[in-house]
């Protein structure tokens, strides 16, 4: 009698595996203010406690005040593994921020735009895992080896998607590393989308979870002149639209076409525009 086929570990993301995890899986990083949606915050546990193999390091690009790392840190805590979680951020919020994010999720006012002790203490449960590095991530270094899963949600302009890229991608592992793009659908920020696409023949769109996430395998390690020729600060608007309809039939076995037609009206309705900040919602 044949056996029935094993399930391959990241062919069952296209499956959001995830979704069936309670809640309370979570545990304490529940209580971690954060800007994931629900199933975000469930993706990125089950991917550092069911996916990762401990093969490198947990890397979050825009850890703000620690959300995303404490899923990360929970999903790793419960499956043992040694790797630290490597949490970037220029660490810093302003008033309005505060206001909408930080209050609203329990945070007690407070002076300033200094967010690293509110994000050191928030993650305290899970230390000492967690490794903090402050500043400008554009211009920081990766010397902590290979990486299984990058979280990336700090691309907030079109250079920083680019000098991200550039720094963390060479440290990725064919086959066996993700990168999770956090804002790939949303529809302030296209060149993510058109990055991905750009690097195609790297990386394999495999999973999705509402709202913007999209998680990519590494297939092959990108090379320092493929990296140069995907940079998207060159491109203007044609050249940017014409990646973001390629990265449409791409993501289209995810389901994802239609997401990808409004981040080209987006694109369309503010042009010339490369910062997240600057795109008004069409
Ligand atoms: C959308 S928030 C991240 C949300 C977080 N992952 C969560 O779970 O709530 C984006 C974060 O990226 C940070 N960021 C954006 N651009 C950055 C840069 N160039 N260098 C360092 N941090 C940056 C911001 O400070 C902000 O905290």
């Amino acid at each position: 009698m044949d056996r029935p086929a094993l399930i391959d570990r990241t062919d069952a993301l296209s499956a959001r595996p995830w979704r069936r995890l309670l809640e309370r899986a979570l545990g304490a990083a529940r209580d971690v203010p954060t800007m994931l949606s629900t199933e975000e915050q469930k993706l990125y546990y089950w991917l550092a406690g069911f996916w990762a193999e401990g093969a490198g390091a947990i890397v979050d690009l825009g850890c703000f005040a620690g959300g995303s790392t404490a899923r990360l840190a929970e999903g790793r805590r419960v499956a043992g593994l040694v790797p630290p979680i490597h949490a970037f951020d220029r660490f810093t919020a302003d008033a309005r921020t505060k206001e909408a994010i930080l209050y609203r999720q329990g945070v007690t006012p407070f002076e300033g735009d200094d967010i690293l002790p509110l994000a050191q203490a928030a993650l305290a449960p899970w230390a000492p895992g967690i490794v903090f590095h402050r500043g400008e991530i554009d211009r920081m270094d990766w010397q902590g080896g290979a990486i299984e899963v990058l979280v990336m949600d700090a691309s907030k302009t079109v250079e920083s998607g680019d000098a991200m890229a550039a720094t963390f991608f060479p440290h990725l592992v064919p086959g066996g590393s993700l990168v999770v793009q956090q804002d790939c659908l949303h529809w302030s920020q296209p060149w993510l989308p058109a990055q991905m696409e750009r690097l195609g023949g790297c990386f394999r769109p495999v999973g999705h979870a509402p709202r913007d996430t999209v998680v990519f395998l590494c297939e092959r390690v990108p090379g320092a002149q493929e990296l140069e020729a995907a940079r998207i600060a060159p491109f203007d608007d044609a050249a940017l639209d014409a990646s973001l309809a390629a990265a449409g039939a791409w993501l289209a076995p995810l389901g994802l076409a239609g997401r990808i037609e409004q981040t080209r009206a987006s694109l369309a309705a503010n042009p010339g525009k490369r910062r997240a900040f600057q795109f008004v919602k069409p």
